[in-house]
């Protein structure tokens, strides 16, 4: 399957900036083989719906609403998302769990959502640096997982899963390939004893990815994408991830 490299911009950006990342990324972007999204933040969908119209890349946000409408102050519904030619959205992202209380059940009602809404949700799981030393990595990513597949049922087939150990985003620590596809292979075993589809999932490795890692990470049999934080807001570096996914 092509890999999926995707782009998380989280809180940064600006009208002026996001042109001048977006124009390198289409000018680098031009003859690639692999899928390429950028999940900017909501007030920008308009102006990189336009950037990317036409392109390879594709759109993508940053959190979904697991509510269709109504008194939800703040919140981004999926219409809204479909709108604005939306593909993507991850949910359950480790800072979203961790500054807003989601819960597995929220996460999973998002998913659900979006999927509903012809949106392919990036469902992150990973464990949080105490989780890992007291041996629990396998049971948190699976509680997290298995959250998704009971109220997805058949349609899980259609989600993306993102891998990000807690302790390796933004910390400049990464999981070591091996690490990494030893968390993956979990994943994949989970997701066929629930779909026959499973193959098709793509499951994107997330936390500190950056140029000189990438290679390694993507060459891992299970490992086949990456959700990129950092790294993605420089266009050199985010298209050398791209070339090392092709
Ligand atoms: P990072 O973030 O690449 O900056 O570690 C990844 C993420 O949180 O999606």
């Amino acid at each position: 399957m092509k890999k999926l490299i995707a782009g998380n911009w989280k809180m940064n950006g600006s009208i002026a900036s996001n042109a001048v990342l977006v124009q390198s990324l289409l000018e680098g972007t031009a003859a690639s083989q692999c899928l390429v999204t950028v999940c900017v933040p909501a007030p920008y969908l308009a102006q990189v719906q336009a950037l990317v119209a036409g392109s390879g890349i594709d759109l993508g946000a940053q959190d979904v609403s697991q509510h269709e409408s109504g008194a939800y102050t703040g919140e981004v519904s999926c219409a809204m998302l479909r709108d604005f030619g939306v593909r993507y959205a991850i949910v359950g992202h480790s800072e979203r769990r961790q500054y807003h209380g989601e819960t597995d059940a929220v996460v999973a009602e998002k998913a659900q959502r979006a999927l509903a809404a012809g949106i392919t949700p990036i469902v992150c799981v990973g464990e949080t640096l105490a989780e890992r030393e007291a041996g629990r990595t396998e049971e948190v990513v699976k509680r997290q997982l298995a959250a998704v597949i009971h109220t997805n049922g058949h349609c899980i087939s259609e989600i993306v899963v993102a891998y990000e150990p807690v302790w390796a985003i933004g910390t400049g620590k990464t999981a070591s390939p091996e690490q990494a596809q030893q968390v993956h292979a979990v994943l994949r075993a989970q997701l066929r004893a629930a779909s026959a589809q499973a193959d098709r999932v793509h499951i994107l490795y997330g936390g500190s990815m950056n140029a000189a890692n990438a290679a390694q990470l993507l060459s891992q049999p299970d490992i086949d994408g990456g959700l990129v934080g950092g790294a993605a807001l420089k266009a050199v570096d985010f298209l050398t991830i791209i070339a090392a996914a092709q």
